[in-house]
């Protein structure tokens, strides 16, 4: 299996250290624009290869896309990260722009590759590659509900002072502060987590993974990186494997959940084929409204882009 990441900043690189050291992949390459900045990281990545005992390959490339030929599946992490006091939808400028020209070279050398887009602001940035990839929405979607379900679990396994291994969530809705957690979907070990934790806590845990990417940014004066990586890197491993896994996803949407033409975090079924099937959960009022806010949200940033593009 090849896979490719495009951007060899923290999330990357974080991203293609992960597919190696877990042996993912067994042919990474990482590629940036930015001279000898690839290779590089790709170096250092491949020099723990000894240490960590594993075989998988990473190679570097400075923009050479003839290198990601035949990739069987894709990581989009180019663009700018936040800077403190920066919403994400403030990035839709640059980034799209960054994100149309790396989806142009990717198709091109890997027509039938499946995109995952890290870029922010997330769901639009993926509705940026679907334009321009120009193949089936079920191969070109964007990671974001995996990192905001960890760090929702996280908060909760630090709460109850459990293994975050035995929290499962479902989230959905965009990468930003309309996301939706839904604490009737999350369970520890089986046990409704309604059981374990106070209505007012679990709201403050609730509140803080919307505004998580900001805490980070303020903390770190950038965007995050450990988590956003390895969540990426997860859902390439579901892909490669075929694993079937059931992850919160930015998905196409053409009339699920009573949605269209939109791009949004949804539960799907993540295999060989990208997504192979997307859930449809049985959302009380209150849930669909929550959603529905943040479809509008979305929508409204997506427009930006439709706007730009016309005027380009
Ligand atoms: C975050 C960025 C990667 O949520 O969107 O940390």
């Amino acid at each position: 299996m090849k896979v490719t990441v495009v951007g060899a900043g923290n999330v990357g690189a974080t991203c293609a250290d992960v597919l190696a050291s877990r042996e993912i992949a067994n042919e990474i390459i990482l590629l940036d624009i930015k001279e000898g900045f690839a290779e590089g990281k790709a170096l250092d990545i491949w020099q723990t290869a000894p240490i960590n005992l594993y075989d998988s390959r990473t190679i570097g490339s400075t923009n050479d896309y003839a290198m990601t030929k035949d990739s069987d599946v894709v990581v989009i992490t180019s663009g700018l990260p936040r800077k403190p006091g920066m919403s994400r939808d403030d990035l839709i400028a640059t980034n799209a722009g960054i994100v149309k020209t790396v989806t142009e070279n990717v198709i091109k050398y890997s027509p039938n590759a499946i995109i995952v887009v890290v870029s922010n602001p997330l769901d639009v940035m993926t509705y940026c590659a679907y334009l321009n990839a120009k193949t089936d929405s079920k191969k070109v979607f964007g990671m974001a509900g995996v990192l905001d379900t960890a760090r929702y679990r996280a908060f909760l396994a630090t709460e109850l002072n459990v293994s975050p291994k035995d929290i499962q969530a479902v989230l959905m809705g965009g990468h930003g502060d309309t996301m939706v957690p839904l604490p009737r979907y999350t369970t520890v070990a089986g046990i409704p987590v309604t059981e374990l934790i106070a209505e007012d806590k679990l709201n403050e845990i609730i509140e803080r993974t919307k505004f998580g990417g900001g805490e980070l940014v303020k903390l770190l004066g950038t965007s995050a990186w450990y988590a956003p990586g390895a969540a990426a890197a997860q859902m390439v491993e579901a892909i490669v494997r075929d694993q079937k896994r059931i992850f919160p996803v930015c998905a196409w949407l053409t009339g699920e959940y009573g949605l269209k033409d939109i791009y949004l975090g949804v539960p799907v079924v993540l295999g060989k084929n990208g997504i192979e099937r997307i859930i449809e959960l049985d959302l009380n009022d209150a849930e669909k409204a929550l959603l529905s806010e943040s479809a509008e949200a979305v929508k409204g940033v997506m427009e930006v882009l439709d706007n730009m593009n016309a005027t380009a």
